[in-house]
């Protein structure tokens, strides 16, 4: 980030111009130290206020907000850095590093509403959240890390926003939906696993309707959408795609690799012509990028991969859960409702990495790797296997802001190798 070093070239805020430079410069080393830096600056930049409108009597922040004529919108987010500063200096709290990010973006706002009102601001600039390191593009899809959230871990992303900063994913794949609204799976569907967890969810999810109408205009805004889709007939996810070729949809992922329900899903990820048939279906009934997810519950994935570039597919990501089972041993009866259910998790990363690695050989299109990532290191290790992306599962139940602290020691990770964008370690493994 870099957001204030256009203060630089403006002598006239020279009393607060340094102050905000330094919390910016905070931010890669301390987020409290950068909250308290925000705090600091905040004040300098309010001082200087009071000192360029002399009418202005030296008062509380909501005299000023009143006098100056701020609108509300603003008040709330220099209350916010207030309270915020306040806690960290006072109180010593910690503060993670979307609660850093508010900050620095709240007090840019502020300077951006000075320079507009005293300087001569023709071009208003907007935070940029992205390290530029991180950003990166993605069929057509500009990302601001290359780090999404993985489909069924993360609700349709707004319940993780107090955890996460939405706009610094490359984007939320969100849980599968299918034509028709799903309950799902009866009976116990999730277990834990040594390293990872076992589930038999089985799409439960609203259906499309309800998501076009309900859930998308709350979440376009918010974060790059893909939407993962499932369907029981190659018809089922024409359809899907065309009903989802509408603003505010980022990418059409398609679930043809879902070990968890009967009628599709998988059966469309083990044969070659047919995953080819639901792609092409796809393909010609969007405008949208068509990522297909592959299935590791194959003998040879890079065929599947072959056959779903050759029918269009813009992309690859992969890997879908592997099957799996859980016997109790007291009652004698599986564990989960649906007998068998899908392996997530740690315990999966070795394999991911080795199809990641396979089908990067054998395609041209780009992949997003996932599969039991929980640190910047096993993402690094998905990218040097030739990913473009990564995405995060099972990981965000243990740690909701996990994809945070990713998307932070992969910045770290990328600058200690010298590197100056994450381009530059797609597929650079020495083998
Ligand atoms: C509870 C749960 C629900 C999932 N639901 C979906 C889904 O709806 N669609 C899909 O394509 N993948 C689904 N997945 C698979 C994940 O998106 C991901 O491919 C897989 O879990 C591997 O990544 P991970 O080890 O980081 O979790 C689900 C996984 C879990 C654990």
């Amino acid at each position: 980030m870099n957001n204030f070093s256009f203060l630089k070239d403006k002598p006239e805020y020279r009393s607060f111009s340094k102050d905000c430079i330094d919390a910016e410069a905070a931010f890669r080393t301390s987020y409290d130290s950068c909250v308290k830096l925000v705090r600091t600056a905040l004040d300098a930049a309010i001082k200087w206020l009071y000192a360029t409108e002399k009418k202005i009597p030296p008062g509380n922040l909501f005299e000023l907000i009143e006098q100056a004529g701020f609108d509300k919108d603003l008040a709330d987010k220099l209350h916010y850095c207030r309270i915020a500063g306040n806690e960290a200096i006072h109180n010593e709290k910690e503060f993670s590093a979307h609660e850093a990010r508010q900050c620095l973006k709240n007090l840019f706002d502020f300077v951006q509403w000075i320079d507009a009102r005293y300087g001569k601001n023709f071009s208003p600039r907007t935070f940029n959240t992205a390290e530029n390191i991180l950003q990166t593009e993605l069929c057509g899809m500009k990302l601001n890390t290359p780090i999404f959230a993985a489909s069924g871990t993360f609700g349709f992303g707004e319940e993780f926003e107090s955890f996460v900063d939405l706009e610094r994913l490359g984007g939320v794949m969100v849980k599968c939906i299918t034509l028709k609204p799903r309950r799902g799976n009866d009976g116990v569907r999730i277990t834990e696993t040594p390293s990872g967890m076992l589930n038999c969810i089985g799409l439960e999810n609203p259906g499309v309707e309800v998501f076009l109408s309900k859930i998308l205009p709350r979440i376009k805004n918010k974060m790059n959408v893909v939407v993962n889709v499932s369907g029981s007939s190659v018809e089922d996810y024409a359809r899907l795609a065309k009903l989802l070729d509408v603003e505010g949809v980022a990418a059409i992922e398609l679930n043809i690799s879902c070990p968890n329900v009967k009628d599709g899903g998988i059966i469309f990820g083990t044969d070659e012509r047919q995953a080819a048939k639901v792609t092409s279906a796809a393909k010609k009934s969007t405008r949208k990028p068509v990522i297909v997810k592959l299935s590791p519950n194959v003998t040879d994935i890079t065929k599947i991969a072959r056959a779903v570039e050759a029918a269009g597919a813009d992309c690859l990501s992969l890997i879908n859960t592997l099957m799996g089972m859980e016997i109790n041993i007291h009652t004698w009866r599986p564990t989960l409702g649906n007998i068998t259910g899908g392996l997530s998790g740690g315990a999966i990363k070795p394999i991911a990495v080795r199809m990641v690695w396979q089908v990067s050989q054998a395609v041209k299109v780009p992949i997003i790797g996932m599969g039991g990532i929980r640190s910047a290191s096993d993402a690094a290790e998905f990218f040097l296997a030739g990913a473009s992306a990564v995405a995060i599962g099972t990981s965000n139940f243990a740690e909701p802001s996990i994809t945070m602290k990713i998307a932070d020691d992969l910045e770290k990770y990328l600058r200690s190798c010298g590197l100056k964008n994450i381009k530059e370690l797609i597929g650079k493994l020495k083998a």
